[in-house]
């Protein structure tokens, strides 16, 4: 028995909503350590589907208790928003099943705006990120800059109007410098008082819970947001989030020890896709990359924005297992792919004449490769609902084995519908 962390190992959007809720059912807590209401995941239990963006998805399972780490930005106003439409569904929520750290940094109306404010000039000039105007980078700025206001701050009336202050001298020099109104003292302690009653309820010091549970035996998920490639270390900066996505985070994100971690499963669709700006070596603009889109339904939970939509990058994918130190995948979507006459898997890139097996860190080199493709033959039968490696056909047992060697990592799971039932378990990741 151990602990799992679940990451995605692209750009985000690999389908993690539906394992993550495989595995919560098995797990005793599901804890988030990164990013915020930035991801958007749909799991439908029973017949109900639940949109979560900010909760961890044990929520919605009675029995579980689900905990935001101190490495995730919340927004409350998100948080008081997701609570009450979860509760109008049936869902109770209360810090029996809910639990916040107290030094997790909060997203501020400020936050919101100041993303917002220069995702619009960056359009202008044509450097925007196409971030999710969230108010994420904003909020992790502040906290890497010591001046954010944190979860337990709230109850502290005493040190919170300096607090305040501080926060207010660096948005509102930046605000005189973008041309916008500044907030005033006034306005940012009515916000933060009118949500400390909504708040507050759920603190707690999450790394002291999760030890004493890790010494009962508890069975821990953790659930990781968006993707490897999204890192703001390793991912394609500057086109990536404020987080660290990769599963070390798991550990300073929640308090617990890097040793508690067990296995690291990576959720890895079966082709590419990315939202929002940035490099995309394997991107299709023909008639295959619209097909994927259409039948993979690739369209944002968050934004609605579309994805855009390319082959399976193996080389991208074996640099995520190595950043991950992922010990198994759960490949999603093999089903989007049934009738296309031939698939590509990109094995490489060239760059200015030379071949390389990884993207390189500088934004020109990444904006310059080329993809060097493996072509394999399709398949014409569907893999919708298969449950058993029996149930597939030759050509498609064939990609996934292919895509096994190329990234150096197995499969663990293959989901082949949204259906959670659909799934073909090789490996139980809490078992290994
Ligand atoms: P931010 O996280 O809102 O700052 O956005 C930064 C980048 O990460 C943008 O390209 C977003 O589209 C992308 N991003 C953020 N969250 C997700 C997610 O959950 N799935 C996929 N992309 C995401």
């Amino acid at each position: 028995m151990t602990n799992v962390v679940v990451v995605g190992s692209q750009w985000g959007d690999e389908g993690k909503g539906k394992i993550v809720d495989w595995l919560s059912e098995r797990a005793d807590i599901v804890v988030r350590y990164q990013g915020g209401h930035n991801a958007g995941h749909t799991l439908v239990i029973d017949g109900t589907s639940y949109k979560l963006s900010l909760l961890p998805s044990g929520v919605v399972r009675p029995g579980k208790m689900a905990v935001i780490g101190n490495g995730v930005v919340v927004d409350p106003h998100a948080l008081i928003a997701e609570i009450e439409k979860l509760e109008k569904q049936g869902v109770k929520i209360s810090p029996e099943n809910l639990r916040i750290a107290d030094n997790a940094t909060l997203i501020l109306s400020l936050h919101r705006e100041l993303d917002a404010f220069r995702e619009d000039a960056a359009s202008n000039s044509g450097t925007k990120i196409g971030t999710t105007r969230r108010g994420i980078g904003p909020a992790y700025e502040d906290k890497v800059g010591r001046r954010a206001i944190r979860v337990m701050d709230l109850a502290d009336l005493d040190t919170l109007p300096g607090k305040v202050d501080r926060i207010l001298t660096h948005h509102n020099a930046l605000r005189r410098g973008l041309g916008v109104a500044e907030v005033s003292h006034d306005t940012i302690m009515t916000e933060l008082t009118s949500i400390a009653d909504r708040v507050l309820p759920y603190r707690d010091t999450v790394w002291l819970f999760l030890d004493k549970e890790r010494r009962k035996g508890a069975r821990i998920l953790f659930e990781g947001a968006q993707g490897s490639l999204l890192d703001i270390d390793h991912g394609t900066y500057p086109f990536v989030t404020s987080s660290n996505t990769v599963a070390g985070q798991a550990a300073a994100g929640s308090g617990m020890g890097p040793g508690s971690l067990g296995y690291i499963l990576g959720i890895t669709k079966a082709y590419t896709t990315r939202v929002g700006e940035g490099p995309f070596p394997t991107e299709l603009h023909d008639d295959i990359g619209q097909f994927l889109g259409e039948k993979g339904h690739e369209f944002g939970t968050v934004t609605g924005r579309k994805r855009r939509c390319g082959w399976f990058d193996a080389a991208l994918v074996r640099q995520s297992v190595a950043t991950n130190g992922i010990t198994g995948i759960a490949l999603t979507k093999l089903d989007v792919l049934d009738g296309l006459d031939e698939l590509k898997i990109c094995v490489g890139y060239k760059l200015d004449g030379e071949q390389i097996d990884h993207l390189p860190a500088s934004q020109g080199a990444q904006a310059r490769v080329e993809p060097i493709y493996l072509t394999l033959e399709g398949w014409k039968e569907s893999t919708v609902g298969a449950r058993s490696w029996a149930d597939l056909p030759a050509q498609a047992i064939k990609y996934v084995r292919q895509v096994e060697e190329l990234i150096g990592a197995p499969v663990a799971l293959l989901s082949t519908s949204p259906e959670r039932d659909d799934t073909i378990l090789v490996t139980d990741p809490f078992e290994d």
